[in-house]
């Protein structure tokens, strides 16, 4: 295999090639995913839930993401790694925004960003594009302005449906490469897929998109809580449970270790 590249996502559109993302946050998880096959893997702000036990993702930094996207980076040497532009490194000014994106790329070694809002955000797209920055946007449920949104709701409901289109359109026209739709009715996403040129992934966003992320540890069954629209792939939560009172027990019972794992 040869690394995945922007333009691989755009053939893929072309052709119908569906493809998957999943989070990463580490080396051993990237190289899995990888040598799995996996395209994309995204060093997501949701690192502030899956590893720093935050209640939510504002309180992530640049500094918590940048060693992580360089861990994942280590490990996958035929994805394309996309790093989130955290709550605050963006907000500012197109300027922050570029400046976050550097550090993104030049200290973390990712090989593209991505950054939430629609029409509201497309000039950062644009600044970062125009620093030779691949951005992939983010619209429909944005978490980093859940109290904007009052919580975690469906949007693009009846009317509002013309919002999400008109926020795909803008940053697609701001030159993102990919927009993920995050929870919006699946008849939305299907009709924003069909209208962009670039590719749609969904996550709660039903079956029309070009593509589809999942947090790793939602899909892995790690997870003590998933929202409905996540699909468990595996039930690591149980086989790692299971595993520590197994090891627990042969301890207590000097059963571990055995003459075979002593010197
Ligand atoms: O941070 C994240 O994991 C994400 C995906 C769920 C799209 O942004
Ligand atoms: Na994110």
């Amino acid at each position: 295999r040869r690394r995945t590249r922007v333009h691989h996502l755009q053939q893929w559109k072309e052709t119908g090639h569906r493809w998957a993302m999943l989070t990463s946050y580490d080396t051993m998880t990237a190289q899995v995913f990888d040598e799995a096959g996996i395209p994309v893997l995204l060093v997501g702000d949701s690192a502030a839930n899956t590893v720093f036990g935050m209640s939510s993702t504002l309180p992530v930094t640049l500094d918590h993401l940048l060693p992580l996207t360089r861990a994942v980076v280590a490990g996958a040497p035929n994805a394309l790694v996309v790093a989130d532009l955290p709550f605050g490194s963006y907000e500012a000014s197109d300027e922050q925004a570029v400046q976050s994106a550097v550090r993104l790329m030049k200290e973390g070694g990712a090989h593209a960003v991505k950054l939430e809002g629609g029409a509201r955000t497309a000039s950062r797209v644009r600044a970062v594009v125009d620093a030779g920055i691949p951005v992939m946007g983010h619209i429909g449920f944005t978490p980093q302005s859940e109290h904007a949104l009052g919580g975690y709701r469906v949007q693009g409901r009846g009317e509002a449906a013309a919002g999400v289109l008109q926020d795909a359109r803008a940053v697609a026209e701001a030159g993102a490469f990919a927009v993920v739709l995050e929870m919006v009715p699946a008849d939305v996403a299907r009709q924003v897929t069909e209208s962009l040129a670039v590719p749609t992934v969904g996550i709660g966003a039903g079956n029309g998109c070009d593509a589809q992320v999942l947090v790793w540890q939602d899909f892995a069954g790690l997870s003590d809580r998933t929202a409905t629209f996540v699909k468990k792939f595996a039930d690591l939560r149980t086989a790692l449970g299971d595993a520590a009172r197994a090891y627990a027990a042969e301890v207590e019972d000097a059963s571990f270790p055995g003459p075979e794992h002593s010197f």
